[in-house]
């Protein structure tokens, strides 16, 4: 299997998981866009759900299959949120922000009762880092929010190059929210939680991709079938 087919090979075993009447949260990026096309064949077939989409991207696929879609305001509520990552370490703690949508994937994340996380197996690692933390960002006073975030990942001992993430047009690439992206390298991130916390006090970070503690469940494709890993 190559890797699309190990996403949607992920997607197809999460599917198993929606059941009618159920308040569903719908992911970004390319393995989620699985997940978004076979829910909706099972809305066509019959499925009673409502869905919110973490970006517009899935708000456009998920109209598009005949999703019954919500928002956070009418729905605050969720019982499942499936998604995609950039990273999955074996304590399922995540990176995820590579398409952008981390901000909305974590408030829909964190209103959800379960999380599971569907993956080809490249983003099964043993420990996060190697993928560019994405750091969301205000734009106002960038050049003094990214100093702060320089400061802070160097005070817990991961200095590494920031890079304000570029869009297709060679501006600085926008997220659905407005803000800008900055991807840090830091390689190695021994302390996911300790990081996690650094960022989230510095103001004009709107959000960073460390999704800790979130994911009760990753749904793996590999070459010789799925794989299910289930917090403890
Ligand atoms: C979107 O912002 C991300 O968090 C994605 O979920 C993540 O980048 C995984 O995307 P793919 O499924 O396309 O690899």
């Amino acid at each position: 299997m190559n890797a699309d087919a190990q996403k949607r090979a992920a997607a197809a075993r999460a599917v198993e998981f929606v059941q009618s009447g159920m308040r569903l949260g719908l992911g970004t990026g390319s393995t989620a866009k699985y997940f978004v096309e076979l829910v909706g064949e099972r809305v066509r077939a019959g499925l009673d759900i409502v869905a919110v989409p973490t970006s517009e991207a899935t708000h456009a696929d998920a109209k598009r299959c005949g999703i019954p879609l919500t928002t956070l305001d009418e729905t605050p509520e969720l019982d499942l949120t499936v998604d995609g990552a950039d990273e999955i370490a074996p304590d399922l703690n995540l990176i995820k922000g590579g398409g952008g949508a981390l901000l909305r994937e974590k408030i829909v994340a964190v209103a959800s009762a379960r999380m599971i996380v569907i993956a080809d197996q490249s983003k099964w690692v043993g420990a996060l880092g190697g993928f560019p933390l994405p750091i969301e960002v205000t734009p106002f006073g960038f050049a003094a929010t990214r100093r702060a975030v320089e400061k802070a990942i160097a005070a817990i001992g991961r200095p590494g190059p920031l890079n304000l993430r570029q869009g297709k047009d060679g501006h600085a690439f926008v997220t659905d929210g407005g803000h800008w992206i900055i991807d840090a390298a830091l390689g190695r991130i021994d302390d996911p939680e300790a990081m996690a916390h650094a960022l989230a006090g510095i103001p004009g970070v709107m959000e960073h991709g460390l999704f800790v503690g979130l994911a009760q469940m990753a749904i793996i494709g590999g070459s010789d079938g799925i794989k299910i890993v289930e917090r403890s």
